[in-house]
């Protein structure tokens, strides 16, 4: 795949909602919350920023978004420009996150945690939340053990270093020293793909990156049975 990744196809098409259940899921899993205008929000690891616009849009809370990549980051930037909102944009990493201790009432991880050192990111959205704050993650789970072959498929193709049980995320949770610690999944298999899927292409793109996603598409169906999400709903 000449060096390109997943992620790299994310950015040049600027797939917004890019997390099982897509912007759909993210809203009624924020109406659960109680965010209001004194809310300090971090959207890590913001994509094309569709959730943290409609975090400012929905409950005008102060909203900081962190990215690692410089595609993201502008096509994030030109969209809260464009609509106009105060989002504060800024490029990181989650694995040492640009923040003081006990900045926000919520950490938002849309499908992040997977790309990333784990424990090293945990430790850190832990650091910055302030006690009694709330971390949601949406995170690729795999639902049984799979062989070696399987497992070493699936991490080379995704570039990412392991894959989590929902019994691994919830020891790996508790271990940094989130409590209260809620599980959900959508009904959905996620080869059935999210519904309005939102699209931001960059005018100039490598054909190959048409291969990745159609060796997505494929990781779908092959693991349909194993490859899911959960939600991971915890405090500080
Ligand atoms: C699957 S996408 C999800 C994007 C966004 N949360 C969404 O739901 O649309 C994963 C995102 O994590 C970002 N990312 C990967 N590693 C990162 C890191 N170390 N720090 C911050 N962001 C990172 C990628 O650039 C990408 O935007």
């Amino acid at each position: 795949m000449g060096g390109l990744t997943y992620i790299d196809f994310l950015a040049k098409f600027g797939v917004g909602g890019a997390h099982p259940g897509g912007i759909g899921l993210t809203k009624s899993l924020l109406s659960e919350e109680n965010i209001n205008q004194n809310s300090k929000v971090l959207d890590a690891g913001c994509g094309t920023g569709q959730t943290a616009a409609y975090l400012y849009n929905q409950f005008k809370a102060n909203i900081s978004c962190l990215e690692l990549n410089p595609i993201m980051i502008e096509k994030a930037k030109k969209r809260f420009q464009s609509l106009q909102i105060p989002i504060q944009l800024i490029q990181g990493s989650v694995e040492e996150i640009p923040f003081q201790d006990q900045s926000f009432d919520f950490v938002l991880c849309e499908s992040v945690l997977a790309f990333v050192n784990k424990p090293k990111a945990l430790k850190e959205f832990h650091r910055v939340l302030k006690d009694g704050g709330r971390f949601i993650a949406n995170e690729m789970t795999i639902n049984s053990k799979l062989n070696q072959q399987e497992a070493l498929e699936i991490m080379k193709f995704y570039n990412i270093d392991s894959l989590l049980l929902e019994s691994d995320w919830v020891r790996l949770l508790k271990e940094t020293g989130f409590t209260e610690i809620k599980i959900q999944m959508l009904k959905q298999n996620l080869a059935d793909g999210n519904i309005a899927q939102e699209f931001n292409f960059s005018q100039n793109f490598e054909p190959e990156l048409f291969s990745i996603l159609n060796e997505h598409g494929n990781m779908l169906v092959k693991y349909h049975d194993i490859l899911s999400h959960r939600i991971f709903i915890c405090s500080k």
